[in-house]
């Protein structure tokens, strides 16, 4: 028998139907709540909102579990790439020997940026923010590589184009921004090797590439890679949803991971540790000014909208940091102020009470100090990870024969009907 959830609004009962996860998770399906009842929900920030139902990504914020596909992302982290997992997200399934060779080259074979791209990339202020240059570019990318004819060619060759070119773009934007000559692309190296590559290589000093730093950058992405209805994501899927094509969609994304309570924590969190440095190295006074309620600052790289426990993906970054750090020989004096924020923290009843334990962002920015990604640019690797999440999301959304315009009501708390003064009366 279907199971129901009951209204009652003024004594009359309402039945909706409760729909089932293949997890568990139940929902209730409130599709005909307004034309049955008059009535729409109420839920600032969407906390208990079902926008969609999803076959990519599960996740249990109470247990801390997070699977792509059906794949716990612990064992992606360990025995995957950062392109298989990419390929399992935006295909369903991992690709056998032959499919993996073929999305390899067909990266590689899209990983060139229209030369006459570059000239953009010189005309932005100095200090613009690598997010924002990402954005534009990503939509720009639309007038270089317009529609092709047949559907199923243009998603496929954009969802390609865009996970090879984003790479290119974001190496191209930071050798630009330093005046450095442009380091093209190299069909000899793998995704996340060339991207390094792309990044650190110079005339004058080559760049030696260390196989344990491309698998910490592997598994950096592979981390990002999706996280079902974050912000970002729901971004992507309500920009979609007005059909305006797949860059339009992902610069949409880009932007709404720039804020630092998205996908900025990374950059944010470090930017925290170093206040933290300068004024003595003692967490403590850090973590009262989080918890007094009349102060806005917040402990960055701490808490989640779903997660009311460890982030797995943080448990992963954490012994990824440590390893890169060993293996570069890197001291981070930031690393140690971090531990001692985390202890601190996770001892402190507000803490506690408030199920607040360090996310993906808290250790990621150590990892990447420690490659030498620059500070400004650290939210752009997280978007290099989450493109195949959001492009998986933006498709499943497009063939969703559920799928309507996004569009939230409100409930209205402004003025009620008044007549229009004339100036010369008011
Ligand atoms: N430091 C101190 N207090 C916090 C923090 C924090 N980092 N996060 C939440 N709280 C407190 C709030 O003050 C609030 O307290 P109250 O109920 O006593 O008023 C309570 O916890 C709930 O906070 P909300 O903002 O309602 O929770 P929400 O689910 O909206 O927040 C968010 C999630 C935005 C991630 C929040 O935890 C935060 O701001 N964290 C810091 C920024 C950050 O690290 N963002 C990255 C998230 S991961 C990602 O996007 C990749």
């Amino acid at each position: 028998m279907e199971q129901t959830a009951k209204l009652i609004v003024d004594g009359k009962t309402y039945e909706f139907p409760l729909l089932k996860g293949s997890e568990g998770e139940q929902a209730i399906d409130i599709s005909l709540l307004r034309s049955r009842t008059g009535l729409v929900t109420y839920d600032p920030g969407y906390a208990n909102t079902g926008s969609c139902k999803s076959s990519i990504t599960f996740m249990d914020g109470e247990k801390g579990i997070l699977r792509y596909r059906g794949i716990p992302v612990e064992q992606l982290a360990e025995h995957s790439t950062f392109v298989e997992t990419a390929y399992l997200l935006i295909n369903g399934n991992l690709p056998d020997r032959k499919q993996l060779t073929r999305f390899s080259v067909m990266l590689n074979d899209h990983s060139l940026v229209h030369e006459d791209m570059r000239e953009f990339f010189q005309h932005f202020p100095r200090r613009a923010h690598p997010m924002g240059i990402l954005s534009s570019m990503v939509n720009a990318l639309r007038f270089f590589y317009p529609e092709l004819p047949d559907q199923d060619e243009e998603i496929n060759i954009t969802t390609t184009r865009l996970l090879s070119k984003v790479r290119t773009m974001a190496a191209m934007s930071y050798k630009i921004s330093r005046g450095h000559r442009v380091v093209y692309p190299r069909p000899d190296l793998l995704y996340a090797a060339n991207f390094l590559n792309m990044m650190f290589d110079s005339p004058v000093l080559p760049y030696r590439l260390d196989p344990e730093v491309v698998h910490a950058l592997n598994v950096f992405w592979i981390l990002h890679a999706d996280h079902e209805q974050n912000s970002s994501t729901a971004a992507v899927r309500l920009v979609g949803s007005s059909r305006v094509n797949l860059y339009a969609a992902i610069s949409a994304g880009i932007n709404a991971l720039w804020g630092p309570l998205h996908g900025g924590a990374n950059q944010a969190v470090v930017e925290m540790l170093t206040r933290i440095q300068e004024s003595g190295g003692d967490p403590a006074p850090f973590v009262a000014r989080a918890k007094d309620k009349n102060d806005s600052f917040r402990l960055m790289g701490f808490g989640h909208r779903v997660y009311k426990t460890y982030d797995p993906r943080a448990k992963i970054m954490k012994r990824v940091c440590d390893q890169v750090l060993a293996r570069l020989r890197v001291k981070d004096p930031l690393l140690d102020i971090a531990r001692r924020l985390e202890e601190t923290a996770l001892k402190d009843s507000y803490f506690i009470d408030h199920y607040l334990y360090p996310n993906v962002d808290f250790y990621s920015g150590i990892v990447l100090r420690a490659m030498g990604i620059p500070l400004n640019m650290f939210t752009v690797m997280f978007a290099i990870g989450r493109l195949p999440g959001w492009i998986t999301q933006w498709k499943e959304s497009i063939d969703d024969p559920e799928g309507k315009l996004h569009r939230p009501r409100q409930v209205y708390t402004g003025e009620t009907k008044r007549d229009f003064v004339p100036l010369e009366e008011r």
